[in-house]
């Protein structure tokens, strides 16, 4: 068995550093955002039933997985979920545990860089005197690499620096590093959030060139559009928003909570990460970016920048938002803002480090400074085509395979294995063994039949959303023998490139046949390096496995 000489410092060291692992850009950007498109205010009632329902049984598991995992010397999801049951398939469906974690670090991390980068440009008044179009345009030069007027490749330059800090983050382990970057990152992002809201919700017509009321903006995200509950496209983006914002099925759960021992508490701490993140995203990320936008820009306006999502209000309207009140506060604003996204993003990318260095150190005895580097590499290679080719959509295809379609697999796969395959009563006993709290048996129930159910529906979901994500007209239209068309964004649609295809049949010129050639070259090219990232992964893995096996460990 590999022993490890990590472990956490103190317990609200390992809370704040799993909710910082949870909160981030997904809180602040991406929440909004979902709750405008999906009913407002009425968004939150299948999003706390999916945070009831999927998040916090998810929570119990990856804990259970990762204590269960650790105390048996392994530090990452492919030999933790091998070691619960004796079916060989489980070490692969781990390599998403790893494959999660490098795929979403590879943009997560450019996008980490934008804050650094946006914090130095508004402490240095960038954007001061700039129109709105001007702030837009700052943004679309950075990510058009060669591009950017302010400084040259500046893109690559910031992507560069923060992986540096991440990896010296992570070179000093989880005490010396991310329990420290957690302790100081955590209240600085709450303090950051409470003065920016507090600003939000002081915005008076008139004043500072604001045209509305705070009010506005704030009944136009939390008012409740009661029929959008009905509609199962709804109950998808909750579930989405859930697996995002609580870091679900990426595999660094599991790892954090590997370096626990046997007779510490999970219950209570999973407990407590998960809603302190529910609290930052609800309270804080609801009460900053939609209010300040609506503020000054109105209600339509700001309907059709959420329909572009969260980076554009976040990146290329704030800012420009910020100047208005003046020069000084307006710097401070900016720095706040771009300062709370940083902590939100760091603390998450160094959680997606975490396997990856567990993993090296268990298999190859590497030193944490070593295994820091081999992830800052990894994310390096894996991270340029997102930057190189941002504009050709690679981001956002990173985005979608690692970042949402893997989450679902590797969710529905752990908690079948935990709850049908290890056993609800072992599993169950596992939630129970050193807790503080009483965890209701509720929780049993939903883990042994809803949990893994309902995962299996989500997941199914996503293979074969059909067009607009409209099921109800979906099915009406099936029964009626319309047949079924598959949505853009469903993993079937996604793998026939059909937007693309639709786009490239509407091209009118060379040129635009051309360009949409090029995407989808691009396209499948990074879906190949993906590929060949879980591939080259599951060969480890596989090898790792091997060398247990003669050890006679599993
Ligand atoms: N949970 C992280 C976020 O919300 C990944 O951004």
């Amino acid at each position: 068995m590999n022993q490890t000489s990590q472990a956490w410092g103190s317990r609200i060291g390992l809370i704040l550093a799993m909710a910082g692992n949870a909160v981030g850009f997904g809180n602040f950007l991406r929440f909004p955002v979902q709750a405008i498109q999906n009913g407002g205010g009425a968004f939150i009632i299948p999003y706390l039933v999916s945070f009831l329902v999927l998040g916090l049984p998810l929570l119990f598991i990856e804990w259970s997985i990762g204590r269960y995992g650790g105390t048996r010397g392994y530090h990452s999801s492919p030999l933790m979920m091998q070691s619960m049951d004796k079916r060989r398939l489980w070490k692969y469906v781990g390599v998403f545990g790893l494959f999660c974690n490098i795929g979403i670090a590879s943009y997560y991390c450019y996008m980490e860089s934008w804050t650094l980068a946006y914090i130095f440009h508004s402490a240095i008044g960038t954007f001061n005197g700039m129109t709105q179009h001007e702030v837009v345009q700052v943004f679309n030069d950075y990510v058009s690499i060669g591009k950017s007027t302010l400084i040259p490749f500046e893109a690559i330059i910031f992507f560069l620096i923060c992986l540096g800090i991440n990896v010296y983050v992570l070179s000093k382990g989880l005490k010396g590093g991310i329990e420290k970057v957690a302790k100081i990152g955590m209240p600085l992002l709450i303090v950051f959030g409470c003065i920016l809201a507090i600003r939000a919700f002081t915005l008076k017509a008139g004043v500072d060139g604001a045209v509305y009321n705070s009010s506005v903006g704030l009944n136009f995200l939390w008012t409740p559009h009661y029929q959008s509950i009905l509609n199962p496209k709804v109950w998808f983006a909750a579930a989405s928003q859930i697996f995002f914002t609580l870091s679900l099925g990426m595999g660094c759960i599991h790892a954090y909570s590997s370096y626990l021992k046997q007779s510490d508490d999970i219950a209570l701490n999973a407990m407590a990460a998960g809603w302190m993140n529910e609290f930052v995203e609800v309270v804080l990320g609801g009460a900053i970016i939609i209010p300040i936008a609506v503020g000054y820009l109105g209600v339509d306006h700001v309907k059709e920048l959420a329909a572009l999502g969260g980076l554009g209000l976040g990146f290329k309207t704030l800012p420009y938002l910020f100047t208005q009140w003046g020069n000084v506060f307006g710097a401070f604003a900016g720095v706040m803002w771009f300062g709370l996204l940083f902590f939100a993003g760091i603390t998450s990318s160094l959680a997606m480090g975490t396997p990856v260095q567990g993993f090296l150190e268990d298999e190859y005895k590497w030193s944490r400074p070593k295994t820091a580097l081999a992830f800052g590499i990894i994310v390096l290679i894996m991270g340029l085509p997102t930057i190189l080719f941002f504009n050709q959509g690679v981001f956002d295809e990173y985005d979608y395979w690692t970042g949402s379609f893997s989450l679902f697999v590797f969710a529905a796969f752990e908690a079948v294995l935990f709850a049908w395959f290890f056993g609800i009563k072992k599993g169950w006993d596992e939630i129970n063994a050193g807790a503080d709290i009483k965890v209701s048996r509720v929780f049993k129930f939903l883990l042994a039949y809803v949990t893994p159910v309902l995962l299996i529906i989500v997941f199914l979901g996503t293979v074969f959303a059909p067009v607009n994500n409209d099921w109800n007209e979906a099915f009406h239209g099936l029964f009626r023998g319309q047949g079924w068309t598959f949505d853009h964004g469903s993993v079937i649609g996604k793998i026939m490139n059909s937007e693309l295809k639709e786009q490239l049949a509407a091209a009118t010129s060379q040129s635009e046949i051309d360009s949409v050639k090029y995407r989808i070259l691009l396209i499948n090219l990074s879906r190949l390096l993906l590929l060949s990232l879980f591939a080259a992964i599951a060969i480890l893995v596989r090898r790792a496995y091997y060398k247990h096996k003669r050890e006679g460990n599993l």
